[in-house]
């Protein structure tokens, strides 16, 4: 069994001594020089572009990153650029990376940022948490990529190698297993070492060997320059540390969803408050309860919603798709209006097809959109 820590978390005992530490941060720097990845957030020393990156970066690849990236930086090139957008914009550039809380806060903290810090961003961690959307993990890394300040960065790929190099056998989500992964993590990054190389460096590098050697599965210790300091890989424990948790269990769902026509345009609504996908466009869309008539839904729904009776086609097309552990099949119609007229408010627009792309839409909502727009080029006459 590997051998665990019993020392508690608050006490001020490292896990590892100097001596050891300074091995480690040698052997990682060495290996970051030749493995290191070259990212266009990174070695730039601006703040905002490590916290645009790292705010995208929750939850989202670098591979899908990258030019959601190089678009919004195009478009807001600087803090005041992002601060004097409207939400809207800032949402259309953010469409297709989910999680949309995340641009509202983007958006919101740099207005902050503007009135509260003269447009300038604070490089302690605490001031930088106390901006909306940015936790522990951010401000620490804004912190340290761009002011190179020895704060702690504890995300994914880190806490997947630190629970490796100290052979952490507990659930990683525990309150004692975090702060001790937290501590670990404090410890590495403020320990001096002969190298050059700041914090910022060193931060960059161990989630860089976290994330390119130190994967969930099949690790590739051969090539990597820790193993002499891994306790998970002295017990031979690389591949059940740390413990995965359970899998969800994945719920099906029917939802239906219609694009109602009239002269040229189609009903779109934007999403409220409260609501997934807020501040978003889409079609009508509704979930079907077990046993019921798709169509008798729509037609209801949007009776009730918008005020308009419907004629309703079939199911011209169908999105899979899934959310948190929802898997989601979107049954898409086509309808006209046969009585009721809406009354075009904040929620909603009728919008010409070739307006679509001026929308910040839902994935499913620019889908069909999409395939409404091919649709019409196919059968121009219709
Ligand atoms: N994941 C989260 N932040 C990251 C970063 N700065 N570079 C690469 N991967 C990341």
């Amino acid at each position: 069994m590997p051998r665990i820590s019993s020392r508690s978390a608050a006490s001020s005992a490292t896990e590892w001594s100097l001596q050891k530490r300074r091995a480690f941060l040698a052997a990682l720097i060495e290996w970051n020089a030749e493995h290191g990845r070259h990212l266009p957030w990174r070695a730039c020393g601006d703040p905002y572009r490590v916290w645009i990156s790292e705010i995208m970066l929750q939850q989202t690849t670098v591979t899908a990153v990258i030019p959601y990236f190089e678009r919004f930086l195009a478009a807001f090139p600087t803090l005041p650029a992002l601060a004097a957008a409207e939400e809207s914009q800032v949402l259309r550039l953010w469409e297709g990376l989910g999680y949309y809380s995340r641009a509202r806060n983007l958006h919101a903290a740099a207005q902050k940022l503007m009135t509260e810090h003269d447009g300038r961003f604070p490089r302690e961690v605490a001031a930088l948490q106390a901006l909306p959307g940015i936790g522990r993990y951010t401000a620490g890394a804004i912190a340290s990529f761009a002011f190179n300040e020895p704060a702690a960065i504890v995300e994914a790929n880190t806490q997947r190698l630190y629970a490796r190099l100290l052979g952490e056998p507990r659930d990683l989500k525990t309150t004692a297993v975090q702060q001790r992964l937290w501590n670990f993590a404090a410890e590495l990054v403020t320990t001096k070492t002969t190298e050059p190389q700041g914090p910022g460096e060193i931060n960059q590098a161990l989630m860089d060997l976290g994330a390119t050697l130190c994967t969930p599965t099949s690790p590739d210790c051969a090539h990597c320059p820790a193993t002499r300091y891994c306790l998970a890989y002295e017990t031979e424990q690389q591949n059940i540390i740390p413990r995965l948790p359970p899998r969800p269990q994945l719920t099906d769902v029917i939802d239906v969803t219609v694009a109602i026509e009239q002269q040229g345009c189609y009903l779109l609504r934007q999403r409220q408050p409260g609501e997934r996908w807020a501040g978003l466009w889409d079609f009508p869309r509704y979930t079907v309860p077990t046993d019921a008539d798709p169509i008798d839904v729509l037609r209801q729904q949007v009776h009730e919603q918008c005020g308009l009776d419907l004629m309703i086609g079939p199911q011209v097309t169908q999105f899979k798709h899934g959310v948190t552990r929802y898997r989601i099949t979107l049954l898409c119609h086509t309808a006209t209006v046969t009585t009721g007229t809406i009354v075009e408010s904040e929620a909603f627009r009728w919008v010409l097809s070739e307006d679509f792309e001026n929308y910040a839409l839902s994935v499913t909502g620019r889908k069909f959109a999409d395939w409404l727009i091919a649709a019409r080029e196919r059968f121009p006459f219709d």
